[in-house]
């Protein structure tokens, strides 16, 4: 088990973020799905959103991308990583976590990895996360990755949802410290009653992937939009509110609201909620549209580079989405580190080869183990559980099937 130490804060080290090449815009969408650019802009404030068109773009590979920036940045080595938290709805597979996979892209040898879902509350119940096991003094690095590839799980025959979604992914690294700062207050809520009105039905294990659920997409997103609209506007201020006093700041000492980044008239009423000026909430989902659990990292990131936020300012993230899930938190930004010199960055980059290697290698170990000493004694186990209720999709043993042997 990991030494406790002294109660720490979590301070972001780190960013980095990665969004795809390609670029999709209203009117390309226009020529596919019966809808227009000035519906979309003036419905939700998107432009156009990058989509990863090339097999290769993954929700872990992308994932690898932003946290490679964020560990530069940060001056983290990945042996240095206590844990890696994946928030996503996209993951690479149900199992494994598409966090062990980054874990091992990484080569991050002492970190614990998983995902989590938590639709696009996801970063922001990953940094509560994260700050929470630092604060707590057992941990001192945490990698904290929002990413998504919604183009795969999106129907692009669906005008009512394909103009909102695009891909990438954002990462923090959360460093512990004495001095004072970082991530100063968090929230996390959930509503687990209004769970289908964002959902996507099929290939869990209530609807197993069949040739029905696939022939009748339902293994596309299905979201009741304008319910989903009426709860965001709900609950983005009261948290907002919320977490700022529980920061002990007022609304008045909050230099800038990173929202999640759905649709401009979700931002606009909150801002009213909140009786703050536009100018003081970062908007990028123009560019990006709705990317889910990556869209606060990159706004965040964007932010950052575009000099929207200062050391000492005090930033407020707020989340909301499939679950029902709702989260934010108050950031107090601290001094950034020194940049790292060249011959650090190409140290990184042999690392990252050594860690292909190192994985590769142990892959091959496991096969010759395999092959050397066998495996355990093979016993018949029946296909089909035969204490189960028949239903369309698995009717009841009979006792007949073939048997593993
Ligand atoms: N182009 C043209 N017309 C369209 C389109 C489109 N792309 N999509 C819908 N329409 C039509 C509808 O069919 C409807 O036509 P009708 O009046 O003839 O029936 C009309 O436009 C109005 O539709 P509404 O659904 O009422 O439009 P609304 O103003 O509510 O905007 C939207 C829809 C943009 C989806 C909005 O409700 C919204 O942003 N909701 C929140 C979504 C969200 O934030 N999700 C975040 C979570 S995602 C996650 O967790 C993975």
């Amino acid at each position: 088990m990991a030494e406790r130490r002294a109660i720490r804060y979590a301070h972001v080290a780190g960013w980095g973020k990665y969004v795809p090449a390609k670029v999709v815009t209203n009117e390309d969408l226009s020529r596919t799905v019966d809808t227009n650019d000035e519906w979309i802009v003036s419905r939700t404030g998107i432009r156009e959103r990058r989509i990863a068109a090339s097999l290769k773009e993954t929700t872990a590979t992308m994932s690898f991308a932003a946290a490679k920036g964020a560990l530069e940045m940060a001056g983290v080595a990945p042996e240095e990583l206590d844990l890696i938290i994946i928030a996503t709805v996209t993951p690479e597979y149900s199992f494994p976590a598409t966090a062990c996979l980054v874990q091992d892209m990484l080569g991050a040898e002492n970190a614990g990895a998983f995902d989590l879902s938590a639709g696009c509350s996801g970063f922001m119940y990953g940094l509560a996360m994260g700050s929470h096991s630092i604060a707590s003094g057992v941990y001192n690095h945490v990698l904290v990755i929002g990413a998504e590839t919604l183009s795969r799980i999106v129907n692009w025959h669906d005008r009512e949802t394909c103009v909102l979604f695009g891909d990438g992914a954002g990462a923090v690294v959360l460093e512990g410290g004495d001095a004072p700062g970082g991530v100063l207050s968090t929230l996390i809520r959930a509503d687990g009653s209004g769970g289908e009105l964002l959902i996507l039905p099929a290939g869990g294990s209530r609807q197993p992937p069949t040739l029905d659920t696939v022939a009748t997409g339902q293994h596309y997103i299905k979201m009741n939009g304008r319910e989903v609209f009426r709860f965001a506007t709900r609950v983005m201020d009261k948290a907002a509110r919320q977490v700022v006093a529980d920061a002990g700041l007022t609304l008045e000492d909050v230099d800038l609201f990173i929202p999640h980044q759905a649709n401009m008239r979700i931002i606009q009423a909150a801002a009213r909620a909140l009786e703050m000026p536009m100018e003081k909430f970062f908007v990028n989902l123009d560019k990006y549209g709705n990317t889910s659990g990556a869209s606060i990292p990159i706004a965040l990131c964007e932010a950052v580079e575009c000099g929207r936020i200062k050391p000492g300012d005090h930033v407020v993230m707020v989340g909301f989405g499939a679950g029902l899930t709702w989260a934010a938190a108050v950031i107090q930004w601290g001094v950034p580190k020194p940049p790292v010199p060249a011959w650090r960055r190409t140290v990184d980059g042999l690392r990252y080869v050594a860690a292909g290697v190192r994985s590769r290698f142990r892959r091959v170990e496991r096969r010759l183990g395999a092959m050397m000493f066998g495996s355990p004694e093979p016993r018949a186990i029946e296909q089909t559980a035969p204490w189960a209720e028949p239903t369309d999709n698995h009717p009841a043993s009979t006792g007949d099937e073939q048997k593993l042997t």
